[in-house]
């Protein structure tokens, strides 16, 4: 639509009439479980009503909502609700923003409420909106956004601005949630949860998705991006902001070791791939395209970057020359560079390529020893094309073990050479400690200094890192591996390790999909197999230590969320997976009979979808009668059936057919569609690829975000061996020679097929 030969200043009416109860994209204003609510970033509210969709057009909106109250008795919008009858409201939000926040509920809903007083006593109001059976769901949900709101003024000195605060909890959402300004819109998953249906990470996520979502409301919505391109400005710093505040609350150790294991093993692969982008993109054809691991979770690590550079104070300076700047303003990843800058006399300038260049950097490290002068020289060098900035954490360690050296390197050239004087024997270094910097590190640490370094070093991510690098290569090249010495030192891990998480972590396997990673060509049946003989080794060598160590860990039947808790369940779990995968199968039954919470349930479930036995059948009707109503733990139930070793097309057709089966609701999607397509040796065949380029030219038409998310799948089909790599193309070729093909699939296929 185009308007001509207007004056300065005019009103402009708009009527229109839209079909929110066909829009199966979840994107604009749409129906799930017969409630209405909104979608609008990055551009839904354009489909919606016209208007200058783009985050630098900020104002303010009054929302009147007229429909019938008995179908519809709860009616929201952002801000204050300012008049009120039967069946009519009017909604009002004083600060003026960009209407990718703006939201719009109506339905009939439960409420959960509480207050909140912020610092400078200002009263809260707190309100969570779930289907009325969820109601006894949304404790942990309210906790976590009280402990959201203390954590943001204690750590950032940050308050919230409005009255009211208010979630509302739909099932059916493309994404994780929205940060609407006052008026978040929640998929269930991350809102509702307790004991009997949550699992401890279910738990953790939903506390760090409220935090993520309040967090936005100074990182995002005070201060908003000019343009998308500057997406991470908001996304990357939220990121840090609600990782912080999970490592503030539990485990910091444990949540850094998952968010590496996450980031090497899924943006690395992005960053490797044909849909590589730098942190602050130059180009996009569907921007829903552009919310990636890459945005987000690179995006955080530059963040954590600058922290480390700066420190907390500084960078708590640099936060506060921020929102002095440019609260209420729609700024740049520049701007907030040139606050961290500015506030600490810091020169960023070099910095920048973490923002401009996509892929990730490669860092070798070349020590050398000298007795004689009781010298270590440290050569590093960047092997990349451009030139990084970036913290190299690392620490010294003496023949017992002890640290003698620590700090931080700064990183600015391509080769550069550090001296430690005064070394009065051969150490052994630790480098990126705590994973510094988002790189790839080669070393020259061979395999007996990095088993030393698993049974010395204080940092847990390198403990962590190294028992993983030894495992990669007991997996890849085992007969270059001692296995007898590393497993002594695993043995000492398991009997000597005071935090249970981390056994847990150390004991878990480099996954298939990060393994892709590493080789040139991806056979996916050969890396399977080679992953199953090394669990075949750990339970020759540890069986008995496992089950003393099982049984050891005694569950009272109380729930708690301590990190001791988490780690007895955590170590328990992953004794029973390797134990049920020997002779041990009737263990996995009685803690699936037993189960006093769904941590244990699940882990009993899956262990007995792993392997072909006689409780399966029964364990699947039982959980399937015990939990039918609750549509989290169906989808549990669904996601452990497409990712079973046993799982093949026809019984993924055949989950499709169950009653419960839902096209339209991602989360159902992703459980049986995306779950199956992680099911390397049973989806990767052309049975697989047929079945499954069916569903994306479905959701080409039904929710074509979606079905951008699941064809990614295709991304790496170039790396596969050659009859796999044929069949992918062929699939590719066959989705983008399809009619009416949809932005977001087509921007990903040809980028692919490229
Ligand atoms: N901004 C949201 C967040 O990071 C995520 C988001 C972006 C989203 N686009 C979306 C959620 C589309 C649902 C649908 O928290
Ligand atoms: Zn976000």
């Amino acid at each position: 639509m185009q308007l001509h030969q207007l004056k300065d200043e005019f009103v402009l009416e708009v009527v229109n009439r839209i079909h929110p109860e066909t829009n199966t994209s979840l994107n604009g204003l749409y129906q799930s479980s017969g409630n209405f609510c909104t979608q609008c970033e990055a551009h839904g509210f354009r489909q919606i009503t016209y208007y200058l969709d783009r985050p630098d057009v900020l104002s303010v909106f009054t929302t009147h909502i007229i429909a019938d109250k008995d179908k519809y008795p709860v009616l929201l919008s952002n801000g204050n609700l300012i008049k009120e009858s039967a069946g009519k409201v009017t909604w009002h939000d004083p600060t003026s923003k960009p209407c990718y926040l703006f939201a719009l509920v109506a339905g009939d809903f439960a409420v959960l409420e509480d207050g909140y007083t912020t610092l400078s006593g200002r009263e809260v109001a707190l309100k969570i909106y779930v289907e009325h059976h969820n109601i006894s769901k949304t404790q942990f949900a309210m906790d976590s956004l009280k402990r959201s709101f203390a954590w943001d003024e204690s750590r950032f000195n940050l308050e919230y601005d409005l009255d009211i605060y208010m979630i509302v909890a739909v099932d059916d959402f493309n994404m994780g949630a929205m940060e609407n300004k006052g008026l978040n819109i929640f998929n269930s998953a991350y809102v509702l949860a307790d004991p009997k249906t949550a699992t401890d990470k279910d738990f953790i996520n939903v506390e760090a998705v409220i935090g993520h979502e309040y967090f936005h409301n100074w990182t995002g919505n005070r201060v908003t991006c000019r343009d998308w391109f500057q997406l991470s400005l908001k996304e990357g710093l939220t990121v840090f902001r609600d990782q912080e505040f999970t490592s503030d609350l539990h485990s910091r150790s444990i949540k850094r070791i998952e968010d590496v294991n996450a980031l090497r093993t899924f943006q690395f692969a992005e960053d490797a791939g044909p849909m590589k982008h730098p942190v602050r993109p130059e180009s996009y054809i569907e921007m829903n395209n552009f919310y990636t691991l890459t945005i987000y979770e690179k995006g955080a690590e530059v963040i954590r970057m600058i922290h480390s550079l700066l420190g907390e104070a500084g960078f708590q300076k640099g936060m506060k020359l921020y929102f002095e700047r440019h609260d209420g303003d729609a700024v740049t990843i520049d701007d907030f560079v040139a606050s961290m800058s500015d506030a600490n006399n810091f020169d960023f300038e070099p910095f920048m390529t973490w923002y401009t260049q996509p892929g990730t950097p490669t860092i070798s490290i070349v020590s050398n020893y000298d007795e004689g002068s009781q010298r270590l020289s440290v050569e590093v060098q960047q092997l990349n094309e451009y030139d990084y900035l970036l913290p190299l954490n690392y620490a010294l360690l003496d023949a017992e073990g002890a640290i003698f050296k620590q700090g931080v390197l700064n990183i600015n050239q391509k080769n550069q050479t550090f001296v430690f004087d005064d070394v009065d024997s051969e150490p052994t270094a630790s480098w990126l400690r705590g994973f510094s910097a988002p790189v790839n590190l080669l070393t020259d640490l061979d395999f007996k200094q990095k088993i030393f370094l698993v049974g010395h070093e204080e940092d847990a991510f390198s403990v962590w890192d190294n028992a993983q690098q030894i495992w990669l290569s007991l997996i890849m090249t085992p007969d270059k591996v001692d296995e007898d010495l590393f497993f002594d030192a695993i043995e000492k891990v398991i009997k000597d390790t005071e935090d249970k998480s981390l056994i847990s972590e150390i004991l878990t396997l480099p996954s298939e999909r990060f393994m892709h990673q590493q080789v040139d060509v991806i056979d996916v049946f050969d890396i399977h197999q080679k992953r199953e003989m090394v669990i075949k080794k750990i339970l020759n060598r540890f069986e008995s230590l496992l089950l003393e160590t099982y049984y050891s860990l005694i569950n009272d039947g109380n729930y708690e969320l301590t990190p001791e808790a988490v780690g007895q369940r955590s170590l328990k779990n992953i004794c029973l997976y390797y134990l049920s995968k020997g002779q041990h199968i009737d263990l996995a039954n009685s803690q699936f009979n037993n189960a006093t919470c769904m941590s244990e349930q699940i882990a009993a479930f899956n262990a007995l979808l792993g392997t072909d036995n006689q409780y399966q059948d029964l364990a699947k009707s039982s959980f399937y009668q015990t939990f039918k109503e609750d549509v989290q733990v169906m989808d549990k139930f669904f996601a452990a059936q497409s990712t079973s070793p046993l799982a093949n097309v026809t019984d993924i057709q055949r989950l499709m057919e169950h009653e419960l089966f839902s096209f339209n609701t991602p989360n159902r999607l992703r459980s049986v569609i995306g779950g199956f397509s992680q099911n390397y040796v049973n989806f990767h065949n052309q049975a697989g690829y047929e079945f499954f380029t069916d569903i994306i030219l479905k959701l080409n038409k039904t929710n074509p975000q979606i079905g951008a998310r699941l064809v990614s799948v295709y991304n790496h089909w170039k790396r596969f061996t050659p009859e796999l790599k044929k069949l992918q193309q062929q699939q590719l070729e066959k989705i983008i020679q399809s009619d009416d093909l949809s932005k977001d699939i087509f921007e990903i296929v040809q980028a692919a097929l490229k």
